[in-house]
């Protein structure tokens, strides 16, 4: 039984979900192709990513191709009720709500993983987390799982230094039609589209600080320096930080940058990149937010404990007034990933992509069961080929 916000919000959350089938052509043209073989027949897929509409499109494709579908969000920001209780309806079984507490995230990640899937789709690394959380006795062979990002990729290496996975996992983000699509112009573009109608301030004129010049942050500030912005870089791997001192931005610390900046984006997966030292220079006025994965790159403690007062200004924008100064500075939608916790998230086009990778990942997987080490592995480049081509 799905654990969803509410069932009669479906009829909007299909209606999202109909419109992004038009800007999914690879996942259009795989459904085409594939559905008649129904290579996941007799499987069972369990997913986390963020719950909405591109998400919906995916789990109802894997439907299609055979596979009884469990999903969740990996973020309850992100999550979409009324796309959430489309999915429900339509057959895939949904345990997310926007907003949940972290114990109902927690236990909506265990009821994905209760009908014991023999594959899954992670955004983050916390199924596989709570996966590898379980009791010995309450664990089952997996044959794989593909991640979708970044972050998740950094905490399977990271894994991985103690030893080998429980089961072969899939890099989906550093395929090349994920990566230089995704991270760059899917976050370039639904960050600002975020900011712009969350504030509904004006980005030209604006001095706009993007820490992290990685996928994420180049595609951010190219998008922000083409509305106008005065982009300022800061970046820790100077190989980075010259790149984006040749691609024409200023480029400094974040303590140089504090007192200029009108806007401050993270995008380094990293934690504490803007802490005390930085918001007592700040102006009164300055907008901060993440589009990192997690929410841990705005340390919004440090910013409690400065404040006099923290109070809602507008929807998913709050104030927090310094206590010495005055000064207040806004954080958008808690510090959580921008552009999908205040906004609809990458266009559907991009997301085509990166979710045409991640269902050959799961194919991929499917044919080499038994056989693939349990590490993580690329995306084979016919699969990137293929994708591009299509
Ligand atoms: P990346 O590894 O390409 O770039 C991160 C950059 O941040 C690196 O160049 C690193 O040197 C820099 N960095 C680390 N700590 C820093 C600090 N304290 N100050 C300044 N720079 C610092 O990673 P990518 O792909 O750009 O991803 C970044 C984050 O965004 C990850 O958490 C990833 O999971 C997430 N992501 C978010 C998306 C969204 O929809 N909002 C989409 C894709 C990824």
């Amino acid at each position: 039984m799905s654990i969803i916000k509410d069932i009669s919000l479906r009829h909007r959350g299909q209606r999202k979900i109909d419109w992004v089938y038009d800007s999914m052509g690879v996942l259009n043209e795989l459904e085409h192709s594939l559905e008649c073989a129904q290579p996941f027949q007799g499987k069972t897929i369990a997913m986390s990513i963020h719950m909405e509409a591109k998400t919906a499109r995916l789990a109802l494709l894997l439907k299609t191709l055979g596979a009884t579908v469990y999903a969740t969000g990996c973020n309850t920001l992100s999550t979409q009720d009324d796309v959430a209780a489309a999915l429900a309806s339509s057959g895939v079984e949904v345990f997310a709500i926007h907003g949940a507490s972290s114990k109902e995230y927690a236990e909506h990640l265990r009821k994905v993983l209760d009908p014991h899937p023999d594959l899954f789709i992670d955004d983050g690394g916390d199924l596989f987390n709570t996966y590898c959380n379980l009791r010995k006795d309450e664990k089952w062979p997996i044959i794989g799982g593909c991640e979708e990002t970044t972050t998740g990729i950094t905490r399977l290496k990271q894994y991985e230094k103690h030893g080998p996975l429980p089961f072969p996992m899939i890099n989906v983000n550093d395929a090349d039609c994920k990566h230089l699509y995704d991270n760059v112009y899917g976050t370039g573009q639904s960050t600002i589209d975020a900011i712009m109608h969350t504030t509904n301030n004006t980005i030209a004129s604006k001095t706009v600080v993007v820490a992290g010049y990685g996928f994420c942050g180049r595609g951010i500030a190219k998008r922000m320096r083409g509305m106008g912005a005065r982009v300022i870089i800061t970046e820790i791997n100077p190989i980075k930080a010259i790149e984006a001192k040749l691609e024409g931005y200023e480029v400094m610390t974040m303590l140089e940058a504090a007192p200029l900046g009108d806007f401050f984006i993270t995008a380094t997966g990293c934690k504490d990149v803007i802490t005390n030292d930085h918001f007592l220079l700040m102006k009164s006025g300055a907008t901060l937010c993440n589009s990192g994965h997690f929410d841990v790159e705005i340390n919004l403690k440090d910013l409690a404990a400065l404040s006099s007062d923290i109070f809602p200004r507008r929807h998913n924008i709050t104030g927090y007034r310094i206590a010495a100064s005055g000064r207040v500075i806004n954080i958008l939608a808690e510090g959580k990933l921008v552009n999908l916790a205040a906004g609809n998230g990458h266009p559907a086009e991009i997301m085509d992509t990166s979710f045409a990778i991640q269902t050959l990942g799961l194919l991929y997987l499917l044919d080499h069961a038994g056989k693939l080490e349990p590490k993580l592995h690329s995306v084979p480049a016919s699969i990137d080929e293929m994708v591009a081509n299509l």
